[in-house]
């Protein structure tokens, strides 16, 4: 709100990324998003955007994947795996989604009262339905679970060389599991591409991995601090809407999205031609980044922004992006926690905050927004 009131497009310096325009108004990042030909992920030599030289190569050949390329590599990639995220493909999912929620609510106390919402559940939950999806092996997950937390501490240099290590260690165990899909088969979204692949898709080995490492972390990660946000925003407001109702969580979820803002910033956009934005005039080679946080608490969007509103409509959140980067997991992430909500409150209706909601740790992970730790009691 404070930057918004210096324009729709404010001029700074960011940690890390240098000097950049960021947006502060739904209309501005929803321009930037909408017009990808402008607005390039990559630069024109076509390197993958924000990447240092010094980085080593295999972050490189992870990186190159649908979310860090521009047209016509973008949609090459893309619909290679739309089909499988398309809505029927996802409600189809529900009854399994829902089974898995029940199991881990039963669980979330089997250690002992308060127990950590976020390692118990919010972070257990989207990973076993996308590691079940891409069809990985159930025992695993520990290590899956190990690779979600080195996700989140990327808050110092300590947890980005711990990030680049765990992506080493994703990307070995990635290749081998894709290369026993190659040679046994499978179930799973891991088998489908390998015979997309064998069929003559035009995708190559490594971005095999990289794709598949992409859905693994981005279907995953984001949708644990959506779950945790959204639980918390309800424990510390103890009203009895929800016990209710539970077929207006739908309604709910979306205003979560919008007030928990999990991803808060995308990637930089590169700007390719002199160009004016929301009456702020861009230069090529100027850099933007999108705030979706700040679109999402926009006055001029939403009526009263700061405030939770659970049957809010129309919510036109940009939680997911916009434009042909719109995320591919929304319709798993919006079942996902509807689902993950619904057998939590159902399955403990008197569960607590077990600490002062002001106590509540937050991570500073630039560009997610998540609760470190979440103690709770039944
Ligand atoms: C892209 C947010 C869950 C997979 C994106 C983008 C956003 C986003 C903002 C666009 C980034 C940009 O334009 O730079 C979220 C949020 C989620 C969520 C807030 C949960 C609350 C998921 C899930 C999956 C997923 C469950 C499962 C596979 C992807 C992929 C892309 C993407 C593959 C890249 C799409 C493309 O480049 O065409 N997501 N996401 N996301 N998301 Fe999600």
């Amino acid at each position: 709100a404070a930057l918004r009131m210096s324009g729709p497009l404010v001029a700074t310096r960011f940690p890390l990324v240098g000097d950049v325009w960021i947006t502060t108004t739904h209309d501005a990042t929803a321009q930037v998003l909408k017009d990808g030909a402008t607005f390039t992920l990559r630069k024109e030599d076509g390197d993958v955007a924000g990447l240092r030289w010094w980085m080593p190569r295999y972050v490189r050949t992870i990186a190159n994947n649908m979310l860090t390329m521009d047209e016509p590599g973008h949609t090459r990639l893309r619909s290679i795996v739309d089909e499988a995220f398309r809505r029927r493909a996802i409600v189809a999912m529900e009854p399994r989604i829902r089974v898995i929620a029940d199991g881990l609510a039963d669980e979330l106390f089997a250690n002992g009262s308060p127990a950590d919402l976020v390692q118990r559940y919010a972070r257990i939950l989207p990973l076993a339905v996308i590691s079940e999806l891409l069809g990985l092996p159930l025992a695993d997950r520990p290590k899956f679970i190990a690779w979600g937390n080195a996700m989140s501490s990327l808050t110092n240099v300590v947890g980005f060389f711990r990030l680049l290590w765990t992506f080493r260690k994703m990307r070995a165990y990635l290749e081998q599991q894709l290369q026993a899909a190659r040679t046994q088969g499978g179930e799973g979204l891991i088998a489908e591409l390998v015979q997309v692949e064998r069929e003559g898709a035009q995708i190559t080995p490594d971005e095999m991995v990289s794709m598949v490492l992409l859905l693994l972390a981005a279907g995953s990660e984001t949708t644990t601090h959506l779950i945790s946000g959204s639980a918390y925003e309800l424990l510390r407001r103890p009203d009895d809407w929800l016990e209710q109702d539970w077929s207006r969580i739908g309604l709910a979820v979306e205003e979560f999205l919008r007030f928990v803002s999990p991803v808060q910033f995308s990637k930089p956009r590169h700007v390719r031609r002199d160009v004016e934005v929301e009456g702020v005039r861009l230069k090529k080679g100027d850099r933007v980044m999108v705030m979706l946080a700040a679109a999402n608490m926009d006055p001029a969007m939403h009526d009263h922004p700061e405030s939770l509103d659970l049957e809010r409509k129309p919510n036109r959140h940009i939680s997911f992006g916009t434009g042909v980067h719109f995320c591919l997991g929304h319709q798993l992430a919006r079942i996902e926690a509807a689902c993950a909500l619904e057998a939590l409150f159902v399955r403990w209706p008197k569960l607590g905050l077990a600490v002062d909601p002001a106590e509540v740790r937050w991570r500073r992970r630039p560009g997610i927004r998540m609760i470190a730790k979440l103690p709770v009691s039944a």
